[in-house]
């Protein structure tokens, strides 16, 4: 979690840092920090809250300097309070560091500093570790790379960090153990940061810094040594990202942004891959573990929060149409138990971000074992795409907003395709199934389209239903991962309690909460459980539920029974979830604005969680 920045160069550092603070913010926003060498000194600015509050403190302030390093923090060790925001400066004055992670051995570490003089004034691991590294590079007279690598070696966890030292005022440090880290590089300047987002308005030349690399730029040069003290070959990546992907383009936040960008999103995903006229599906990314996947006894996606949702729904993809059995897993379970794993097994790992701890740490535990590990990941160059064997990338362009939206359809699509060219090659679908599934899947932008058009009737509901404190999401098959997707997103930014079920289990349990204060909202598009499904709404309307239906165009039956309908256009029910689930995403949307919530940021949440 939390966002990093770095710049060493010939401009004036603050600017840049805060613009990058602002981009990267959706990592983390309950304080943010920068620090700047200025005239001989370590200039250090912190506050609790967002960037902008930090801008206020530093307003009429005259900070020069072109060397610094900035902060946004999703706090895991310390409450978000100015004294615990980032960066923290080492006892001697000397080090200032930003740190995305955590040391977990910083205990034992702070217990052996303080018996040696070191005092401590924020309840941060990273304080611990700055003032770890002050300590040996005190001690031992070492340069501040030697210094970072001793320490390093002896510190237990993930980090991302940049250190600036006023005796160095030339010198930018970092390194990378877990949490990522980019580096690009300009025109006589550099720029860090925890992803691509911040520099890419300045340079497309990026490397991607791997674990346990130590970079050091110095004098207008830079060079990256691996844990050993060995120099290292970096690769340099050119970023293909357009800087109007990032922004907000007319749209008040984000997430309306990204909910109305589905239509196209979603035919980006499938550009280049599915090809209507000619019937073919091809997946470049995926070509030397194709027949692997074919060939599978069974596969294990593993995944956290809406990611785990559509590997759900891949669940019910794949052993429909290739007959392969699946396990879908919460990667941060996973990682911590004993799974049977074989070798050759074929695990799928879904992530947006690319960078979620928890699935990173599962992938690693998989391949130890010998699993073959596909990425489905939005983010280019991002921690899980590259640990992968294989992947497909959703091209769904940057997600900023932390709810989730256009990267879940994208990964519906995505992981469709997979499994119906799977299919196809391995011979469990009829070619003329096939074509009719891929014909479908080609209008799905078009119907998503058609889906959004219900938006103004969604406020409407919305207003409605805005004070309620409760909510439960019904759906059955493939709309019944649909439904706990949309009880995540109402719970996400709005703050609103709502719980997503399979239809038929609400018999068993939560049938008990329901009473006319109970807006239930379910998925009952026309499937093969529809009959089912009906049965469900009038067990509700028996309790006096009131109930928001999400149905297909045209449904005469439902309306009748249903306080609130929505309609969705049909498609094949394998689909439907990228259709059945606009509605929800636009429903907590609406809510979240009119009780006055941060859509973009929800509280205590952050969009990629890099931490355990
Ligand atoms: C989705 O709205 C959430 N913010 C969250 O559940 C998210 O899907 C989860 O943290 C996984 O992230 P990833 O896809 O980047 O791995
Ligand atoms: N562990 C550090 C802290 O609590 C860094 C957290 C982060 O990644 O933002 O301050």
């Amino acid at each position: 979690m939390c966002g990093i920045v770095g710049y060493i160069g010939k401009k004036e550092a603050l600017p840049l840092l805060l613009k990058g603070l602002r981009r990267l913010e959706y990592r983390g926003y309950d304080s943010a920090g920068v620090a700047l060498i200025e005239n001989g000194s370590i200039g250090s600015y912190k506050k609790q809250g967002k960037v902008g509050d930090l801008e206020k403190v530093l307003q009429g302030q005259k900070v020069s300097s072109s060397i610094g390093i900035g902060h946004t923090r999703w706090a895991t060790h310390g409450e978000p309070n100015d004294v615990n925001a980032h960066p923290h400066v080492s006892n001697n004055g000397n080090l200032a560091i930003i740190h995305n992670g955590i040391i977990e051995n910083y205990g034992s570490l702070k217990e052996d500093l303080i018996s040696k003089g070191f005092e401590f004034s924020s309840d941060t691991d990273t304080e611990v570790l700055i003032n770890f590294i002050e300590y040996i590079q005190s001690s031992d007279n070492l340069t501040l790379e030697d210094a970072l690598r001793v320490a390093l070696s002896q510190v237990v966890g993930a980090y991302a960090i940049a250190i600036i030292s006023k005796d160095t005022p030339n010198k930018l440090v970092a390194a990378r153990k877990g949490s990522p880290m980019v580096l690009g590089l300009g025109k006589g300047e550099f720029f860090l940061a925890s992803d691509a987002t911040p520099i890419i308005e300045y340079t497309n030349e990026v490397i991607y810094l791997k674990d346990e690399e130590i970079l050091v730029i110095e004098d207008g040069n830079y060079h990256i040594k691996d844990s050993q003290d060995i120099p290292q070959t970096p690769h340099i990546h050119t970023l293909e990202l357009e800087l109007e992907a990032i922004e907000k383009g007319g749209h008040e936040h984000f997430m309306h942004k990204e909910i109305f960008g589905q239509p196209e999103s979603i035919a980006d995903c499938m550009r280049g891959r599915l090809n209507k006229e000619k019937g073919e599906l091809t997946l470049g990314g995926i070509r030397n573990y194709a027949k692997a996947l074919e060939n599978a006894d069974r596969i294990i996606i593993l995944a956290c929060g809406t990611s785990w949702h559509a590997g759900l729904v891949a669940e019910y993809v794949f052993e429909d149409l290739c007959r392969i059995p699946v396990e879908v897993e919460y990667a941060s379970e996973f990682r911590y138990r004993n799974p049977v794993i074989k070798e050759g097994d074929i695990v799928i790992a879904i992530s947006q971000s690319g960078e979620t701890a928890d699935t990173l740490a599962a992938i690693e535990l998989a391949k130890s074992r010998g699993a073959i590990v596909l990425g489905v990941v939005n983010t280019v160059g991002s921690s899980i795409s590259r640990v992968s064997h294989e992947g497909a990338y959703l091209h769904a362009g940057p997600e900023i907003g932390v709810a989730s939206t256009k990267a879940f359809t994208a990964q519906l699509t995505v992981l469709y395709m997979i499994a119906l060219r799977a299919a196809r090659n391995k011979g469990t679908i009829a070619e003329n199934r096939f074509q009719q599934l891929l014909r479908e899947l080609s209008l799905i932008p078009s119907k998503v389209e058609k889906a959004l058009l219900s938006n103004d009737k969604i406020e409407e509901i919305s207003e409605m239903f805005k004070n309620a404190s409760n909510f439960l999401y019904l759906g059955r098959g493939y709309n019944f991962p649909v439904a706990l997707e949309g009880a995540l997103k109402l719970k996400e930014i709005s703050y609103i309690h709502a719980e997503g079920y399979p239809a038929a289990e609400m018999k068993h349990g939560p049938i008990a909460l329901i009473d006319e204060n109970m807006p239930v909202v379910v998925i009952a598009t026309r499937d093969s459980s529809y009959d089912k499904i009906v049965s469900n709404i009038q067990e509700v309307k028996a309790r006096k539920g009131v109930v928001i239906a999400v149905v297909s165009e045209k449904d005469a039956l439902i309306p009748k029974m249903a306080d609130f309908t929505i309609e969705v256009p049909a498609t094949h029910e394998s689909l439907m979830p990228l259709v059945s689930v606009i509605p929800l995403q636009l429903l907590s949307y609406h809510i979240a604005v009119m009780r006055g919530a941060n859509v973009d940021q929800p509280r205590n949440l952050a969009k990629s969680v890099t931490v355990e």
